[in-house]
């Protein structure tokens, strides 16, 4: 009998390409996500991808009976918790709404987890939660939640510290907290991408969005940090490495949480990202240097080693590898 997953936020950007690698393994899925920002069409993607369309529930992690009535009939092995707001400018215009959806939304989750006795969950949580640190390569032993620079960031924080004091209480419960990186690509396919709905925050998807032509150019945010060519490094993951760290993750989950980054651990800047993209493309890239994006970090990677060592996994994929699968996925979308 295959272990059952219910994947929260799962037509999502990370949730789809994980649901893909999950159905590949020959685990049983269920998603369920309010499409807030992503659209019912994944659904089929996924199915022409895997060979299998998981079982979908529109619902929203706020409405606790809906909620519940998905948890009595699961029998869910696991949990894989990804649904939530993302977008930071907005979180600092909206924190109520941030703190309820993110934050309300996984209490919900977590207490239809108790009244079904369902006791493994991995979490969707990022490198936002290190906050400012002395060293830019962030490593799973830093100190957490000092100075974060919006309410995203510590909505994440303040997850991390739920599920650490549900773990304390019941010590048969079982958490992976997966601190992603940035993450960026699409599937080879070239039928799951980043597509979010509205303007984009992130530099991928709006460098997807002035390569189709829907926007002007690509407005660079600052070129005058202290790094080798001014502008902000970042250490950008594949969104296909990202999914099969879950995969890792779930064979690796015991009692207890187990924290990893998820990175590649080599730094890219801004500049380099937009050169990678015009040399897969062929074509130059619309562009000109703007000011500094406030709470923007001159620089931050992965020390990605204690992945590799407790989970067996690292990153094989490159910034060449997403640059080519984000053009093909540009091709098939339009
Ligand atoms: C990367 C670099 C920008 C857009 C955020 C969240 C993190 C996670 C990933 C959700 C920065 C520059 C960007 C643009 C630009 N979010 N940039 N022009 O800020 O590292 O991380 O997204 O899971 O939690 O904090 O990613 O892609 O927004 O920015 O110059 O139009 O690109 O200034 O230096 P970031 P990003």
């Amino acid at each position: 009998m295959s272990q059952r997953i219910l994947v929260t936020g799962g037509t999502g950007y990370i949730g789809s390409h994980t649901v893909v690698e999950l159905l590949s393994a020959g685990y049983e899925v269920e998603i369920l996500d309010n499409l807030y920002n992503s659209k019912i069409e994944v659904l089929d993607k996924i199915e022409q991808i895997a060979g299998t369309k998981p079982k979908f529930h529109k619902v929203d992690l706020l409405d606790m009976n809906a909620l519940q009535e998905v948890f009595n009939g699961g029998n869910f092995d696991a949990v894989i918790h990804f649904a939530g707001l993302k977008a930071v400018p907005e979180s600092v215009e909206k924190p109520l709404e941030y703190y309820e959806n993110n934050v309300a939304g996984t209490l919900n989750l977590l207490k239809a987890m108790r009244s079904t006795g369902v006791k493994k969950i991995i979490f969707s949580s990022s490198a936002t939660v290190y906050g400012i640190q002395e060293s830019p390569e962030y490593v799973e032993t830093m100190q957490t939640g000092g100075q974060l620079s919006n309410p995203y960031g510590r909505t994440k924080y303040f997850i991390e510290e739920i599920l650490k004091d549900y773990s304390a209480m019941d010590p048969d419960f079982q958490v992976g907290l997966l601190r992603y990186f940035n993450p960026v690509g699409a599937h080879p396919s070239g039928l799951l991408g980043e597509d979010p709905n509205g303007i984009p925050n992130n530099l991928m998807p709006f460098i997807m969005r002035v390569a189709e032509g829907r926007l002007p150019e690509l407005k660079i945010f600052g070129d005058d940090y202290p790094t080798e060519d001014g502008t902000c490094r970042r250490d950008y993951i594949h969104v296909v490495d990202l999914a099969k760290g879950h995969m890792a993750m779930l064979d690796h989950l015991k009692p207890g949480v187990s924290i990893f980054n998820l990175g590649s651990g080599k730094p890219s800047s801004v500049k380099e990202i937009v050169s990678a993209f015009e040399r897969a493309s062929g074509k130059e890239l619309p562009k000109s240097i703007a000011a500094r994006r406030a709470g923007d970090l001159p620089e931050f990677w992965a020390n990605p080693s204690k992945a590799e060592a407790e989970l067996g996994w690292k990153t094989e994929l490159t910034i060449d590898d997403v640059m080519r699968d984000t053009l093909n996925f540009i091709e098939k979308s339009n």
